[in-house]
């Protein structure tokens, strides 16, 4: 299901309206729709051409929950009975209280979480996946769809149980995991800094 849009997005569009969406409509998108993302994903430019990429989608909100639920486990863990500290964690604030909060989903409920998967981290394979991401995303957006990078999930994906849950191979690491979904409701545009232009001559 996809929102209907009264004009197709132009690609400036599509850069300016994306925003990280938290908050879904508990529908699940269509499995063409999911397809077609993951076919805008692989027309994005890799080094030497090499399309490290390999795919792993997830509708089941069983496995979603248990995801979240295992990745929340692995932060908090790491950090003791106590909050991840905002300095040595990089984790906002608002993200730490959130993880502590036993009704918080790192996957904010949506539908559908596709991780972006690659065979060699070495090289730019990680920079081709991250590449593949953003084309997902903006191609998402054209479809009236949102969607957020969810890092927090990274490590949790790369567990051995991770792997197995989302039959990822050993050799194989995720490197980008990204929900996508129908927002329940808009976004506030998140401001930007100025871009710090160190030379131009
Ligand atoms: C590498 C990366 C990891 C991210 N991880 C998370 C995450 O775990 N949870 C989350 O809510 N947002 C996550 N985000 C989304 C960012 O917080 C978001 O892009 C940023 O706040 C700017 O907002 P915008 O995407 O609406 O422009 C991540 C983004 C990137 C690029």
């Amino acid at each position: 299901m996809t929102r209907t849009l009264e004009r197709p997005l132009s690609v400036l569009d599509a850069i300016y309206t994306r925003r990280s969406i938290r908050d879904y409509e508990p529908v699940a998108i269509e499995k063409s729709t999911v397809r077609g993302l993951i076919d805008a994903a692989v027309q994005a430019p890799t080094g030497i051409h090499a399309q490290p990429w390999l795919f792993a989608v997830v509708q089941d909100t069983a496995v979603l929950h248990r995801l979240s639920a295992r990745a929340k486990e692995i932060w908090i863990g790491e950090h003791g009975n106590s909050y991840p500290s905002p300095t040595t964690s990089g984790l906002p604030n608002a993200f730490i209280s959130q993880l502590a909060d036993p009704t918080f989903n790192i996957f904010y409920n949506a539908g559908t979480l596709i991780v972006i998967c690659a065979r060699e981290t070495s090289g730019f394979a990680a920079a081709d996946c991250w590449l593949a991401a953003e084309n997902l995303m903006l191609a998402a957006s054209a479809l009236g769809l949102g969607t957020c990078c969810i890092g927090l999930a990274t490590r949790a994906l790369n567990t051995p149980e991770g792997k197995a849950e989302l039959r990822i191979p050993d050799d194989v690491t995720a490197i980008v995991p990204v929900i996508v979904g129908v927002p329940a409701r808009d976004a506030a545009p998140v401001s930007r800094h100025e871009p710090l232009i160190l030379s131009w001559q």
